[in-house]
C-alpha cells in the first residue's frame, strides 16, 4: 500500500469530503487522526475506519483557533509518535450578498477556510520536516470562477491557492510538498445546504447537474483518491500545484 506506516491528520473529517479523504488514506495504509468540531460526526468516521481494520483516533477541536489547531496536530503526534500528512479540509460556506454580510460572518468563513489552514500548517511543519511530509489544502473551483453570494467563500478559496504556492516554496528545502485540490460539485451535506438555499432545492440540483459534462456530481471518494495520490511518493515531483476535480464543469464555457 502507498501510505503504509504514514500518519495523517485530516481536519473536518467528520463529514463529506473529509470523511472520504480519511477513508482513502486509511485504505492506502495510513493511520488517521480525525479532527472535527462536531464530536459525534468525528466518532462516526472513526467507527467506520476501525470497522475496516484501520488505525484511527479522534481529536475534537475548532481548527480556526490557535489552541484548537495546535490540539489537533499534537494529538496526532501524541497518538502515533509522528506526523507525515496534513490535509486541511475543514470549511464553511456562506451564501449572502456582500452588502448584507455581517463582518462577523465574513470572519467566521475566513477564519475556518483560510486562517485555519495557516494555523494547522504552522504547528504541523516542524513535525512534517522530520520525515519529508506532505500538506494538501482543499480549495474549490470557486477560487477561479464563482457565483453571486459567495464573496467570502470565493476569497477564502482563492487565498488558499496563494498560500499553497508560497508555503510550497518555503517548505521545499525541508522536503515537504504542499499542493491544493479544488473540488467541483461534490455530493455532501455542505452541497445540500447550498441547494436548500433555493426555493426549489430539487430543481436547483437538476439545473446544476446540467453543467457537469461527466453527467454526475462528484463523491467524497473522488477527492479522497486524488488526495491519497498527492500524499504518496508517486507524487514526489509535485509541489505548489492546484488539482481540479470537477467532472469537466469549469471546462464548459457555454452549454448548447
Ligand atoms: N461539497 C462541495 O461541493 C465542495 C466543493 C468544493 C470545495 N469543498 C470544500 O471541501 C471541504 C469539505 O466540504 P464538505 O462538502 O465535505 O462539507 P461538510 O459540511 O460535509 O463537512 C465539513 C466538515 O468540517 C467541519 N468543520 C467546520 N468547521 C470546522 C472547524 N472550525 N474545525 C474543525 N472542523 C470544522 C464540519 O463540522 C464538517 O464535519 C470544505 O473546505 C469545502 O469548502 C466542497
Amino acid at each position: 500500500m502507498k501510505l503504509d506506516g504514514r500518519v495523517a491528520m485530516v481536519t473536518g473529517a467528520g463529514s463529506g469530503i473529509g470523511r472520504g479523504i480519511a477513508e482513502c488514506l486509511s485504505e492506502e495504509g495510513a493511520a488517521v487522526l480525525i479532527n472535527d468540531v462536531k464530536q459525534q460526526a468525528a466518532y462516526e468516521t472513526q467507527g467506520l475506519l476501525l470497522s475496516r481494520g484501520a488505525s484511527a483516533a479522534v481529536m475534537v477541536s475548532d481548527i480556526s483557533t490557535p489552541a484548537g489547531a495546535a490540539k489537533a496536530i499534537e494529538a496526532a503526534v501524541r497518538e502515533y509518535g509522528r506526523l507525515d500528512i496534513l490535509v486541511n479540509n475543514a470549511g464553511r460556506q456562506g451564501n449572502k450578498p456582500m452588502v448584507d454580510l455581517d463582518p462577523r460572518e465574513w470572519d467566521g468563513i475566513l477564519d475556518v477556510n483560510l486562517k485555519g489552514i495557516y494555523l494547522c500548517s504552522k504547528w504541523a511543519v516542524p513535525h512534517l520536516a522530520k520525515g519529508g511530509g506532505v500538506i494538501v489544502n482543499i480549495s474549490s473551483v470557486h477560487a477561479t470562477a464563482t457565483i453571486e453570494g459567495f464573496t467570502a467563500y470565493a476569497a477564502s478559496k482563492a487565498g488558499i491557492l496563494g498560500f499553497t504556492r508560497a508555503l510550497a516554496l518555503e517548505c521545499a528545502p525541508m522536503g515537504i510538498r504542499v499542493n491544493a485540490v479544488s473540488p467541483g460539485t461534490i455530493d455532501t451535506p455542505l452541497l445540500q445546504e447550498f441547494f436548500d438555499s433555493f426555493e426549489d432545492p430539487r430543481q436547483a440540483r437538476a439545473e446544476y447537474l446540467k453543467f457537469h459534462p461527466i453527467g454526475r456530481f462528484g463523491t467524497p471518494r473522488d477527492i479522497g483518491k486524488l488526495v491519497a495520490f498527492l500524499a504518496s511518493d508517486d507524487a514526489s515531483f509535485i509541489t505548489g500545484s492546484e488539482f481540479i476535480s470537477d467532472g469537466g464543469m469549469t471546462a464548459c464555457l457555454f452549454k448548447k
